[in-house]
């Protein structure tokens, strides 16, 4: 890098745009921070025209040509999807080039491959923007918690539904109408599954696991609900028991074991999470010697995510600057985590939220209260409304073992008094 930092863009969009907005208005501040001058090279987008007027000299519809070009000294890859991301990027790593990316799925489900190829050639591979846009959350699990032992990881992770889970909460809405609105607004895609059915959390509950624990934790590892079951009776229960529906984004580890999974639930109106609205992000740690910790901030959007985007840039100049040669053994430590066995969900400890609806007779609660026994799930507190012919019975249990819990739903809905396990909501950080 003779006079500065060349950068090749993989994509000018959202993300894309932003970065190239602040290498330009942050310039002197950035060449001061990173030590180096930081100068575009080529940019690759799929259609030339549409970008003509962004002022890119050397804008391309190759973007194996960025990733070959000889005065490229760090790709950043913020075109999305998996492929062709993957082999532009491996392709960059294996000629020692370091990576900076946005891209949740490519590094969800290939993450270890390309950090053992970094590693192996001595490039940096940083994504910080990858797992809630503009919060810092990446560098604080890897780098400032690092002497720590990190207990659990909670993220409201996907601005979209906590989007909808607060319209649905503070306007009484249905997830249809706050859908609507969220798409109105642009929070949400025309196809908002990737968000509703709880894909995109779990993409960013599988980077976390894997760097909060050092395990390789892939999305397929990663047990998955999303909110399209949320309705509006069961953020007004929640809310009269004194909680807030979110949905969360869990890693964990216990009995030598990680787990991850996604799933709406209800959390203390106290908690901090419960303070997160509308399309904020927010990851609660808690650390064994640091205690709890919350990043909070906008998780998407142009110039958050460019942000993080940036300050990767940042942190690879330095290193390039420092001629940074780490210990082989922490290349191999970087390269191959400790195989740390990935958890079933039947395993993980939960407490839960089930609204059945019931036949309203006599010996109804009897019934519903031995499916429960059967299993030792033990009831913390119920609530009964009768509505003529049938009632809803409310229960929250203590914590037990989610494969307890699920043979438990599947005796009751055996049970001739009970016409319908309605909702099945988790309960996580504490009590009300
Ligand atoms: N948007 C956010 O708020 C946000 C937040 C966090 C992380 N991210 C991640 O950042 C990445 C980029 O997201 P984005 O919202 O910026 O996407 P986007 O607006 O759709 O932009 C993608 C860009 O990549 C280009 N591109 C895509 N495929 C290409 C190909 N095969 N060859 C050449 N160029 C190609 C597109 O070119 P054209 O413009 O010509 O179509 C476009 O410029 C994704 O991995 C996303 O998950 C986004």
């Amino acid at each position: 890098m003779p006079d500065g930092l060349v950068v090749g863009l993989l994509g000018h969009g959202t993300v894309g745009a932003g970065v190239v907005r602040l290498l330009r208005e942050h310039a002197d501040q950035i060449a001061v921070r990173a030590g180096v001058p930081m100068r575009l090279g080529p940019v690759a987008v799929r259609d030339l025209a549409r970008h003509s007027g962004a002022g890119l000299p050397r804008l391309t519809d190759d973007p194996r040509a960025v990733v070959a070009a000889e005065d490229v000294d760090v790709v950043v890859e913020v075109m999305g999807g998996v492929d062709p991301a993957r082999a532009l990027v491996t392709s960059a790593l294996q000629r020692g080039c370091s990576v900076v990316t946005a891209n949740k799925a490519l590094i969800a489900r290939h993450g270890a491959q390309l950090r053992a190829l970094a590693a192996a050639s001595g490039a940096r591979l940083e994504y910080e923007a990858a797992v809630a846009g503009g919060v810092p959350i990446i560098k604080p699990l890897r780098e400032s918690l690092a002497g720590d032992r990190v207990r659990r990881v909670l993220g409201i992770l996907n601005g979209t539904t906590n989007y909808i889970l607060t319209r649905m909460s503070e306007d009484a809405g249905s997830f249809a109408d706050a859908l609507a609105d969220a798409q109105r607004l642009g929070y949400a895609e025309a196809d908002p599954s990737a968000d509703v059915e709880g894909h995109d959390a779990a993409q960013k509950a599988a980077i976390l696991a894997s760097l909060a624990f050092d395990a390789t934790v892939t999305d397929a590892d990663v047990y998955r609900e999303g909110i399209t079951g949320v309705t509006t009776t069961d953020i007004a229960h929640a809310a009269r028991m004194g909680y807030v529906v979110k949905l969360l984004a869990i890693a964990e580890q216990a009995d030598g074991r990680v787990g991850a999974r996604v799933h709406p639930a209800l959390v203390p109106a106290s908690h901090p999470l419960a303070a997160v609205r509308d399309a904020y992000n927010a990851v609660f740690v808690e650390g064994e010697a640091a205690g709890s910790l919350m990043f909070y901030g906008r998780g998407a959007g142009a110039m958050p995510t460019a942000s993080a985007v940036v300050g990767d840039l940042v942190t690879v100049a330095r290193a390039l600057l420092a001629g940074e040669a780490p210990p082989k053994t922490l290349l191999r430590a970087r390269a191959e985590p400790a195989q740390v066995p990935v958890a079933d969900v039947a395993t993980a400890v939960v407490q839960a939220y089930v609204l059945l609806d019931v036949a309203d007779e006599p010996g109804v609660l009897a019934a519903v209260a031995g499916a429960f026994g059967e299993r030792s799930v033990s009831i913390r507190s119920v609530w009964q409304e009768g509505r003529g012919e049938t009632a809803q019975l409310l229960l929250i249990t203590h914590a037990t073992l989610e494969g307890d819990l699920r043979a438990t739903l599947d005796r009751l809905r055996t049970l001739p008094t009970v016409r319908d396990v309605a909702s099945v909501l988790r309960v996580e950080g504490g009590e009300a």
